[in-house]
């Protein structure tokens, strides 16, 4: 019975042990990935990595991916609100906006799945430049709407999915 309740307690601390340094783990990539950056935070990083099944248990290639498919989803959302405005807008000028808006996210989403798999290959550069198409997502729209003397619906709401976009890049640096 004694060695029973030693055994548990040493699968306990064990259990304990890994989850502490899991957890340990994220916060080691968040921190040397945002070291270096003026624009993504710490926090910031364990604020949107944290909740994703998984990000603890990973390594930086295996962050990078779920940072990168996190882009992906929250680009998707964005798409989804442009394309709600484009069918309840009659207007020429803010149509044509919302539209160059949208290729440009579209371009963004394309590249980050490249990206996806130039990392898992080890092309390292290459899903660099590619991620960076998906960062500059935000200015394309910004410009299409400015460009018409139109307020941009969607420049707050681009402001985390773009940031999640910076990290992936930071985090992607880290295996470079
Ligand atoms: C990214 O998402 C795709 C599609 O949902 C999935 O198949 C893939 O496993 C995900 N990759 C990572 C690294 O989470
Ligand atoms: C379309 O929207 C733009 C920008 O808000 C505005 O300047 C223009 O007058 C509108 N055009 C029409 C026909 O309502």
């Amino acid at each position: 019975m004694k060695s029973f309740s030693i055994f548990v307690t040493l699968l306990l601390l064990l259990l304990l042990l890994i989850i502490a340094g899991a957890t340990a783990n994220l916060q080691e990539l968040c921190k040397q990935a945002t070291a270096s950056s003026t624009i993504v935070t710490y926090d910031f990083c364990i604020k949107s990595l944290q909740p994703i099944h998984g990000s603890n248990e990973v390594d930086a290639k295996g962050l990078a991916g779920i940072t990168i498919n996190l882009s992906i989803y929250n680009l998707v959302g964005i798409i989804n609100m442009l394309s709600d405005l484009q069918s309840k807008t009659t207007n020429q000028t803010v149509l044509d906006a919302l539209n160059a808006c949208s290729d440009g996210i579209n371009n963004g989403n394309t590249q980050l799945k490249m990206a996806q798999t130039l990392v898992s290959n080890g092309r390292i550069q290459d899903a660099l430049t590619s991620v960076k198409v998906a960062e500059g997502s935000s200015d394309v729209c910004d410009n299409a709407f400015n460009q018409r003397g139109v307020q941009s619906p969607v420049h707050d709401a681009m402001h985390d999915p773009v940031l999640v976009c910076d990290l992936a890049d930071l985090i992607i640096q880290l295996l470079a």
